[in-house]
């Protein structure tokens, strides 16, 4: 039985050319047994009717805040605060710019902010307009306040364009939807997400994620905050470009993503393991944390208080799982990625790491505990890599992770053609 079964579900259809695709969510979720009340901006009137939107929920479909007949029957704040579940739906730049900064100027965004319910949005806008700042620092903000994203996707757009800002699929929210009302905080990808051009089909993509755990003891170890979000995502975008993918996992707090084959591994020393059995393989990519040190000889039995005083703990330098397979002269992948974790000189820091591990590209991040990026949902980056004899830098925008994974794909696959060609 679906968990949408006896479910309340507020839609609110936002104007843009892939509202038509919200009529087929409300058919979905009344086949799954849930209840659903519309509400459609005056924008989404343009692309579909609230007589269809009728038809298809069989309730009232409320379009105006200042209707006295919609506010005697239920007034406004009586619909959001009804639902289990609100679900905007195509989520334009418009209104997600009004729910970023709280505006209330009609009857969707009135509800948006009156609610105490969760929210899931399914964005889709242009690219460009998806990729603006103004965009990113809105979703930013909505993703600090709780708000579930669904998509977009990378995609074919109605303007004619491909990228990011296409909207995913009825059945995909409808998997969003239910998940969140199973108390989901982060809405994995898509199955189906980007439907990339299969640019990686025949290709092997090998893909480290999440942090270490080097043992003290049996109870004890250390580690870092990595979640190895950026990783899974990452992983799933070279899946979607049509990648066989082997993510080799440290010990993280999240489900395996979806038909990925993921190794799990406590250790760097059994993380660099899993990783020469894997290959051979054509792009390396080194996004874990690995604990830099482990303990030299960790206790067989949990170390006691008292007895000898405060325990020194006599560490060892852990291999280098990236340098090792960027030094490799044979079996070495085409493409050898690492990430920097830096709190400073982010850029001069990545250079230096660059040349020392040996790797073909950089991907620097700050980790400065003010950022939020470690642990958190969204990641900016700045890609460092080499020309000949010059290094060049590029910065991106703020984006959730899992765009800056399909991103990053689009960009070592052209990478990987410029190198094998
Ligand atoms: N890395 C690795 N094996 C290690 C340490 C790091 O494969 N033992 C990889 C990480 O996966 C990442 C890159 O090296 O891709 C850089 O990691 P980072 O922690 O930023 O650099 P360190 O080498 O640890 O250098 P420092 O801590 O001095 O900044």
């Amino acid at each position: 039985m679906s968990t949408l079964s006896g479910r309340r579900i507020l839609l609110v259809i936002g104007g843009g050319i892939a509202a038509f695709k919200a009529l087929d969510l409300i058919r979905r979720m009344r086949e799954r047994g849930a209840s659903v009340h519309v509400v459609l901006t005056e924008a989404a009137q343009h692309f579909v009717t609230p007589l269809s939107a009728a038809a298809l929920s069989g309730t009232k479909v409320f379009t105006d805040l200042f209707s006295l007949t919609d506010e005697a029957e239920m007034g406004h704040i009586e619909l959001s605060r009804a639902a289990d579940l609100i679900v905007v739906v195509p989520a334009t730049a418009d209104l997600l710019a009004k729910m970023a900064h709280g505006l209330a100027d009609d009857l969707a965004s009135t509800l948006l902010l009156a609610t105490d319910k969760r929210i899931l949005v399914a964005p889709a806008m242009n690219l460009r307009m998806w990729l603006h700042p103004a965009t990113q620092r809105n979703l930013a903000a909505l993703r600090a306040d709780g708000t579930l994203f669904c998509g977009p996707v990378d995609g074919d757009m109605a303007c004619g364009e491909y990228g990011p800002g296409r909207m995913s699929e009825p059945l995909e929210i409808v998997a969003a939807i239910e998940a969140a009302l199973a108390g989901a905080t982060v809405i994995p990808l898509p199955h189906s997400a980007p439907k990339g051009p299969g640019a990686l089909v025949g290709k092997k993509v090998v893909v480290t994620c999440g942090p270490t755990h080097e043992p003290i003891d049996p109870v004890r170890y250390i580690a870092n905050r990595s979640s190895g979000r950026q990783g899974q995502a990452i992983a799933q975008a070279a899946a979607a470009a049509g990648a066989e993918v082997v993510l080799i996992s440290g010990p993280v707090n999240l489900p395996d993503p979806p038909h990925i084959e993921t190794l799990h591994v406590e250790t760097a020393q059994e993380m660099l393991q899993a990783v020469e059995s894997a290959l051979p393989a054509d792009i390396f990519i080194a996004a874990a944390a690995v604990a830099d040190w482990r303990v030299a000889t960790a206790s067989e039995h949990k170390i006691k208080k008292g007895g000898d005083g405060v325990p020194t703990l006599a560490l060892v330098e852990n291999p280098d799982i990236l340098a090792t397979i960027a030094g490799r002269t044979e079996g070495r992948p085409s493409l050898v990625i690492g990430f920097a974790a830096e709190t400073e000189n982010v850029v001069e820091n990545a250079e230096k790491k660059l040349a020392r591990k040996g790797c073909d590209l950089v991907v620097a991040n700050d980790v400065r505990p003010e950022s939020g990026i470690m642990g958190g949902d969204s990641n900016a980056v700045t890609l460092v890599g080499r020309a000949g004899h010059e290094t060049w830098h590029e910065t991106w925008p703020r984006a959730s992770k899992g765009e800056v994974g399909h991103r990053l794909i689009a960009h070592l696959v052209a990478l990987l053609k410029e190198k094998t060609a």
